[in-house]
């Protein structure tokens, strides 16, 4: 169903990006790395999961910020874990389910039980898809959490996928990142200094609906629920929440459970707020004045001075240096565009929660 609010795991529930989808599909199964990047909301954990499902290999699901979460930093033991875990299984789970941690023996390769290192496990997955033909991806989702890994800035980790990309030739990668700035930042394909230094990969960008398809989108999604909402409140609904699926999806559910404009539209900007002041508290602790600066944005102060100005009135002092890192970080981010000397808030519906709209 197009207005479930949860990631969606197959095609049929996912509107458009059948071009996204094969696009990743064959990143999978012609590079040995892919990017999957866009905007938080914006559908890159459903297209990831539909991609993974209909690919014929073998494909393994990570989501970083999960490890991350549980403890502010990932560690390889975690990481190891998760890997087993999906590979071999808790219970029933698990694609090589059936096997015994302790006996994960397939065709005389055995999966060491107490295997903790991450690059032996990446060897291991290889050796199982020659036995079984196939090719093996593993997906990060957000990824960009990854330079939490180990103590180096997850360089340990790039060190291995570099080893996988050149020897490994059963393994590719998909990493998926709402923070692109980061996250390409993190892979430094084009750094001198990264492990991955010039290696060739895929990219992916997830963009926006376009209005037509946004409405194409909410009028899909009220046929499969009977229900033809006026014309006008779909206009009006795609003009207040743009081309963003996630809050599209959020609206479209409201309005099939209440059948109602206006409640619809309030409780989709009430999760929004809540959803937005998370992410903006997460923020905080990397700067206090990343918030005050998407502040400023979202009142409308767009330039440099005005926006140095009211930083300054809120916190104090700040160089001019210090505050081009502070936005070129919330563009890397994906919080910020900047456009002839002119900064905007990205997402329309982040605008309108941060401006108090
Ligand atoms: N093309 C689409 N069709 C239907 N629902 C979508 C589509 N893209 C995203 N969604 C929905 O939008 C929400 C956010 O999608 P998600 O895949 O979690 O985005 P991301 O991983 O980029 O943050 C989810 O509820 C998902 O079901
Ligand atoms: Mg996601």
């Amino acid at each position: 169903m197009l207005f479930d609010p949860r990631p969606k795991e197959n095609r049929k529930e996912i509107f458009d990006r059948d071009k996204e989808i094969e696009a990743i599909l064959e990143g999978m199964r012609e590079y040995p790395l892919t990017l999957l990047i866009g905007i938080r909301r914006i559908g890159k954990s459903s297209i990831l999961r539909v991609a993974l499902n209909e690919f014929e290999g073998i494909g393994v699901y990570v989501d970083v910020r999960k490890l991350y979460s549980s403890g502010g930093s990932v560690s390889q033991t975690v990481l190891v874990n998760e890997l087993r875990n999906i590979i071999v299984g808790r219970g029933k789970m698990g694609f090589l389910r059936g096997f015994s941690l302790e006996s994960v023996n397939i065709g005389g390769i055995r999966i060491k039980p107490r295997e903790s290192n991450f690059t032996e496990v990446l060897e291991s997955l290889n050796l199982l898809g020659d036995r079984f033909n196939r090719r093996i991806v593993i997906a990060f989702d957000e990824a960009q959490y990854l330079r939490f890994y180990g103590s180096k800035g997850g360089r340990e980790l790039l060190a291995a996928i570099a080893y996988a990309y050149d020897s490994l030739s059963n393994l590719s990668f998909v990493f998926t990142g709402s923070e692109v700035g980061l996250l390409h930042d993190f892979l430094g394909m084009d750094d001198y200094s990264s492990p991955l230094y010039g290696r060739i990969y895929e990219e992916v960008e997830i963009k926006p609906f376009s209005k037509k398809l946004s409405t194409e989108f909410l009028q899909a999604g009220f046929k499969e629920v009977s229900l033809t909402p006026k014309k006008e409140e779909i206009e009006r609904a795609v003009s207040e929440l743009d081309g963003i699926p996630g809050w599209l999806v959020e609206f479209g559910f409201h309005y099939w459970k209440k059948r109602n404009f206006d409640d619809a539209l309030k409780l989709t900007m009430r999760k929004a707020h809540s959803m937005i002041q998370e992410e903006l508290s997460e923020l905080e602790k990397r700067s206090p004045r990343y918030a005050l600066i998407l502040h400023a944005i979202a009142m409308g102060l767009r330039k440099w001075s005005a926006i140095r100005e009211y930083l300054e009135a809120k916190s104090g002092p700040v160089t001019n240096a210090r505050l081009s890192t502070l936005l070129k970080n919330l563009e890397k981010m994906g919080w910020i565009k900047k456009e002839d000397r002119s900064y905007a808030i990205v997402d329309p519906v982040v605008e309108k929660v941060i401006g108090g709209k």
